[in-house]
């Protein structure tokens, strides 16, 4: 199982990738591009979707051995503007050919940037919404058009084209603001795939509200006693980086990055004994879905799949040292295209560095006078991106202990009307103006190997014991392990009262106290959809039902709202995979994790929210011996010792 965490060792100027799991070099996606143009003879009406490394199956890569020729693929999703028809394609750029070529009827790609502002600009050339803008006595110039999906809503005329409906704004000034104004009740609906203006819903004038809500820099006098603090690592990090391949002290994993799920991290494992044991094959944000709130006609709409029908990875930011990342910062780009398959790179997209986080453990003996303290530092890799109005931060933290983190760092600008009446579906938050109550769900896909592939997984509730013989006192407590046999006895949700937990179990491997080595899933902030079970949204977004979900593993099961979200009507992904039923007891299992995050606006929300935290951890449960961190060596101590 270990080897395919080997270090590979080849020159960093090599263009030909080093390890069968390394993304799409930019050379390699403009050779798929190519490929599949000139072979499937493309007109210039296609646009490129997708355009990413088509992974290895997991059983090659189980086997791989350092050197062994692996077939370079490239999968590829296109959509021809023309006739509205979307292809499936795989490239080999092994043997420079086409491989695969598959219309899939019935489905709209993900939306992609190129569109949102060719949408824009489409909306501000139309007649009927200069005139629409006239009569709100508005300039044409300070107005700005946000495209969104329309979702599915089995309204008639809305099937089989390519549809953005967009939310409209207005800048004070050129540099100012526009969410905190919305031009509430104009909502013109385009045709993505034509460019061109459908309609117009125009619900009547709404006076757009009064305040520009500023919240950059050249707008807001600056607090002046905030001093310098530096962050220095003068021996540089204590990681190394080969190609996408990052060892840190005992971890070792693989950083992936897509258009989709933005970064993906493949083989972590964690070196124990002198040999690297594997934790997860694979993890990725599979889907998020932001359900709002509010039913009236222009807002009923608001539900989007960041995941599915934007694509994260492809809206993620380049960051900036010092900025956004402090310390000694290692930073990966990222490689995709552009609409039109022309490559495009974010640089800098992925951030990985080191953190002191406190105290890693800590026990003073009185009455020797000794005190043993050590510092926990953690590992960083994580990436930023923009969604219309929204941040998300996407955090994977490493610790020394042997624990994962995830983490979504929630912030930007609220998502806003104008306040006609008593804000029930949303919060005051300026005058005028009403932020809209929604919720944050995030599906995160698991592929967990613990210690190798057949594992199996178990809930684990603390249960208080009735008073009687055997409990006199009414002190008794127990944790009780329940083993989850098929995918819907695996469909579960939180119950914090009962210090719920999951744990993902390798039952052929113990620890040295005989116990099965084990990870497990320790809930953090979450919450249930609030939308109606028969609501539009839950058939398109069935995965938010549920915060646990264990499949078998199955190479083509992805996504939890299936391939295609954007403007699906639903049933698919994993309530559509699990009716089955499938045996997951000590098998390859991917175990699905949702959480939700609630926001009900706060006035400290606008203009711009402080960053809300939500997330989960994966903490060992008897896969080590004992404390994985005993060997932290202790701190220099600035005076006198620290232990
Ligand atoms: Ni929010």
């Amino acid at each position: 199982m270990t080897t395919t965490h080997d270090l590979v060792h080849v020159s960093t100027q090599s263009t030909m990738p080093r390890h069968p799991l390394e993304p799409l070099t930019p050379e390699e996606i403009a050779k798929a591009v190519a490929i599949v143009r000139a072979e499937r003879n493309l007109s210039e009406q296609f646009r490129f979707p997708a355009v990413v490394l088509k992974e290895p199956p997991k059983s090659v890569m189980l086997n791989y051995q350092s050197g062994d020729s692996v077939e370079r693929e490239a999968f590829l999703i296109l959509l021809d503007n023309a006739t509205g028809a979307t292809y499936e394609a795989i490239a080999s750029l092994t043997r420079n050919t086409v491989t695969s070529w598959q219309h899939i009827p019935g489905v709209q790609p993900n939306i992609m940037p190129d569109e949102l502002s060719e949408c824009e600009a489409a909306v501000k050339a139309n007649p009927a919404f200069q005139a629409a803008i006239a009569k709100r006595n508005l300039s044409l110039d300070s107005v700005v058009v946000d495209p969104w999906a329309i979702g599915h809503f089995g309204l008639p005329g809305e099937d089989g084209i390519r549809l953005s409906r967009c939310l409209c704004y207005v800048r004070t000034t050129p540099n100012s603001n526009f969410y905190s104004r919305p031009i509430d009740g104009l909502v013109p609906v385009v045709d993505l795939n034509q460019m061109q203006v459908l309609r117009i819903e125009d619900m009547g004038v709404v006076p757009v509200p009064p305040e520009p809500g500023e919240y950059a820099a050249e707008f807001i006098p600056m607090r002046t006693d905030i001093k310098p603090l530096e962050i220095t690592q003068p021996q540089g990090p204590s990681f190394e980086v080969d190609g996408h391949h990052v060892r840190w002290q005992k971890w070792q994993f693989r950083i992936g990055f897509t258009p989709r799920e933005g970064l993906v991290l493949h083989t972590v494992g964690y070196e124990d004994q002198g040999k690297l044991r594997p934790i997860l094959y694979r993890a990725s944000l599979a889907e998020m879905v932001v359900p709002y709130g509010d039913p009236r006609p222009q807002h009923f709409r608001k539900n989007a799949f960041d995941v599915g029908e934007h694509g994260v990875g492809v809206l993620t930011n380049s960051l900036r040292y010092g900025c956004d990342c402090l310390g000694e910062i290692r930073y990966f780009d990222a490689a995709m295209t552009d609409s039109r398959g022309e490559v495009a790179i974010i640089e800098n997209a992925i951030c990985m560095h080191e953190e002191d986080f406190g105290v890693l453990w800590k026990h003073t003996d009185w009455r020797l006078e000794s005190v043993e303290v050590r510092r926990s530092r953690r590992l960083v890799v994580s990436f930023f991106c923009t969604v219309d109005n929204y941040e998300y931060g996407f955090f994977w933290y490493f610790y020394q202990d042997g624990t994962i983190q995830y983490e979504v760092k929630l912030t930007g600008i609220l998502l806003c009307g104008v306040l006609a009446d008593t804000p029930k579906y949303g919060t005051l938050v300026a005058p005028e103006v009403n932020a809209l109550n929604h919720q944050h769900f995030f599906s995160l896909r698991l592929d967990f190997d613990i210690d190798g592939g057949n594992n199996s997984v178990y809930e684990v509730n603390t249960e208080a014991e009735p008073m009687g013989v055997d409990n006199p006192y009414g002190n008794a407590f127990s944790a009780t392990s329940t083993l989850f046999k098929t995918e819907l006895e695996a469909q579960r949700i939180i119950d914090p009262l009962a210090g719920r937990y999951w744990k993902v179990v390798n039952p052929s491997v113990q620890n040295r106290l005989g116990q099965p080595v084990a990870y497990k899933i320790i809930p953090g902030d979450n919450i249930l959809p609030f939308a109606h079970p028969d609501s539009p949204i839950l058939k398109r977004a069935g995965f938010m039902t549920k915060h646990l979900w264990v499949t078998p593993y199955a190479e083509d099961e992805r996504f939890s709202a299936g391939d295609y979200p954007n403007q699906h009507p639903g049933d698919e992904g994993l309530p559509k995979w699990t009716q089955a039923n499938r045996p997951i007891e000590n098998t390859d299992v991917v175990v699905w994790y949702t959480f939700g995050h609630h926001h009900i606006p706060r006035p400290e929300d606008y203009p711009v929210m402080p960053t809300a935290y939500s997330g989960f951890v994966l903490k060992p449960v008897g896969f080590f011996d004992a404390n994985p961190a005993l060997d932290v060596p202790p701190s220099v101590p600035k005076q006198g010792i620290c232990h």
